[in-house]
């Protein structure tokens, strides 16, 4: 199936399977898929590692800003087909999602300056077209221009389950409560903040995949690409 150079954007809430979304359709498509979260997450490390987020999430703007400044080399590599952060030669995929960054990515993507970098970056790994990528505020901020937006959502303790699966899996021993209520709190920061809060595109599609499977999903996906780009194939005759 011939679908143009397109963007593709993906939003919606944490935990709603974006990223295992957008991959599965980079992959049948041939996309190249960019993880804006995971952006942000990276930024998050980087401003632990140099000592910025305090104890009790107190951030150190000024020297925040002066470390984006200086650009510390974040930035997607391909790895066998799959797409993966780095810090400088460091690949910080497994770092960026642990519990401890998840609980101060949303105060730190909260921050206008932040934004700014990571909308450049995404720019910068955009050129040339033909992406999907995820996040919040993609369809909305990012590339309000995208040719298909996906808004994303799935109830909240089923969510709360994806999450702390992932995490056990990765060796973490978060109480599910835990998970829930981080996860709470990200959703009400990502969608109350000043500077592009999470929204639903009004040109958006709404995918609510609590129950859904991913071959569901992917079959949704395929049925909105040949209806949007009249590439049905001779399936229907009227
Ligand atoms: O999708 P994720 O959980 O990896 O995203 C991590 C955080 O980054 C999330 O709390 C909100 C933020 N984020 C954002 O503000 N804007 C985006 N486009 C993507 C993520």
């Amino acid at each position: 199936m011939e679908i143009p150079n397109i963007i593709i954007a993906v939003d919606g809430y944490s935990s709603t399977g974006k990223s295992t979304f957008a991959k599965m359709v980079a992959a049948q498509f041939g996309f190249l898929y960019l993880d804006s979260g995971a952006m942000y997450r990276g930024v998050t490390l980087a401003a632990m590692e140099a000592g910025l987020v305090k104890e009790g999430g107190e951030i150190d703007l000024p020297a925040l800003e002066a470390c984006l400044k200086d650009d510390p080399d974040l930035h997607f590599r391909n790895i066998e087909g799959e797409t993966k952060l780095f810090l400088g030669s460091r690949c910080i995929e497994g770092e960026i999602r642990t519990l401890a960054v998840s609980s101060n990515v949303s105060p730190v993507s909260a921050i206008p300056f932040v934004r700014n970098f990571v909308d450049e970056r995404l720019h910068l790994f955009s050129e040339g077209g033909r992406v999907i990528m995820d996040g919040r505020d993609i369809g909305t901020t990012v590339f309000p221009n995208a040719e298909v937006k996906i808004f994303m959502t799935a109830d909240e303790k089923v969510r709360a389950q994806r999450r702390y699966d992932e995490l056990v899996a990765k060796g973490d021993t978060p109480s599910f409560e835990e998970v829930l209520a981080n996860l709470k709190e990200r959703d009400y920061i990502d969608s109350h903040r000043e500077t592009s809060p999470l929204r639903q595109a009004p040109d958006a599609y709404v995918m609510d995949n609590t129950f859904m499977t991913m071959h569901e999903e992917l079959v949704w996906m395929l049925g909105l690409l040949q209806g949007k780009f009249n590439i049905l194939e001779g399936a229907l005759s009227c």
